[in-house]
């Protein structure tokens, strides 16, 4: 199976492993607190499926010292920089029995899937979660991404909507989460609950926003020959005009969707 995730090579690959890590650090709290409102265990099994380069794996680990938190990947390089356990995935299959995990977290991993992929992944998280188990869907909603007292160019929003065509083209979807409560109830889960949270700069400077809003996420799309050089350095001015406001707001939005496999499930 394949998707439109691609991590590049060289620079481009220090780059992205840098902006996932800054990225959980920036809104992993805040999913976390739907993810334990929603039942998240403390000292069961939970499989951070997607985990690319353990930048959340990591952070569950911290936060759940009595649980086993496993990266689980079908990207055998990326699975190798994540510590152990981990679960190689192949063939679409994860290699634990039926009704092994208590939690199963996808995040950031649906937009990257076409639906019929989702469905077949959907499947796999089923057999994997014990009845009663829990799983989490974290992803965007580019129709909802929050708001800014910057000012935004027209070519950052010609360049939002570029993103959002390539990744279209490669089996992507950046609207991708309006979409998963109504895959996760067909797929036969229960209670689906989707969740909006805030990360604003009263939670954490205005720079740590960098990682969406700043010119250096979008330096993988130069080096894939996607978006061009004049093209990152309209993003690079509106990031510093809004960088440099003293009085710069920046409110975004975390979306999840939460759901449980029926107790009475096999
Ligand atoms: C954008 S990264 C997200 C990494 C991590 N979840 C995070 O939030 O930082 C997407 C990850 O999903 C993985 N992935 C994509 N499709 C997959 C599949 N069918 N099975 C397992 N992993 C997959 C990719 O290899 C990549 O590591």
């Amino acid at each position: 199976m394949t998707s439109s995730y691609s991590v590049g090579t060289g620079y481009a690959r220090d780059i992205e492993f840098d902006r996932l890590d800054r990225q959980a650090a920036l809104t992993f709290p805040r999913e976390l607190q739907s993810l334990r409102a929603f039942g998240l265990t403390t000292d069961g099994v939970v499989v951070d499926f997607g985990s690319g380069n353990g930048a959340v794996t990591e952070r569950l680990r911290a936060e759940l010292p009595d649980a086993v938190v496993y990266g689980a990947d079908n990207d055998l390089s990326l699975l190798a920089t994540v510590p152990p356990p981990t679960l190689a995935v192949k063939d679409g299959r994860i290699p634990l029995p039926d009704n092994a995990a208590d939690d199963v977290l996808m995040r950031f991993v649906a937009q990257h899937l076409t639906p019929r992929q989702r469905m077949d992944v959907f499947a796999e998280l089923w057999r994997v979660l014990r009845p009663g188990g829990r799983i989490h869907v974290i992803d965007v909603d580019d129709s909802d991404v929050g708001r800014s007292s910057g000012m935004v160019t027209r070519g950052l929003v010609e360049i939002f909507g570029e993103l959002q065509r390539i990744q279209g083209e490669n089996g992507g979807d950046r609207l991708v989460v309006k979409k998963i409560p109504a895959e996760l109830d067909n797929a036969g889960f229960e209670e689906v609950t989707p969740v909006a949270a805030t990360v604003t700069t009263e939670d954490h400077p205005v720079s740590a926003f960098s990682v969406h809003m700043g010119p250096d996420r979008y330096i993988p799309l130069v080096s894939a020959g996607v978006l061009s050089v004049e093209q990152l350095a309209v993003v690079g001015w509106s990031w510093e005009r809004l960088r440099r406001d003293p009085n710069a707001f920046i409110s975004i939005n975390v979306h999840s969707v939460h759901a449980r496999k029926p107790n009475a499930a096999v």
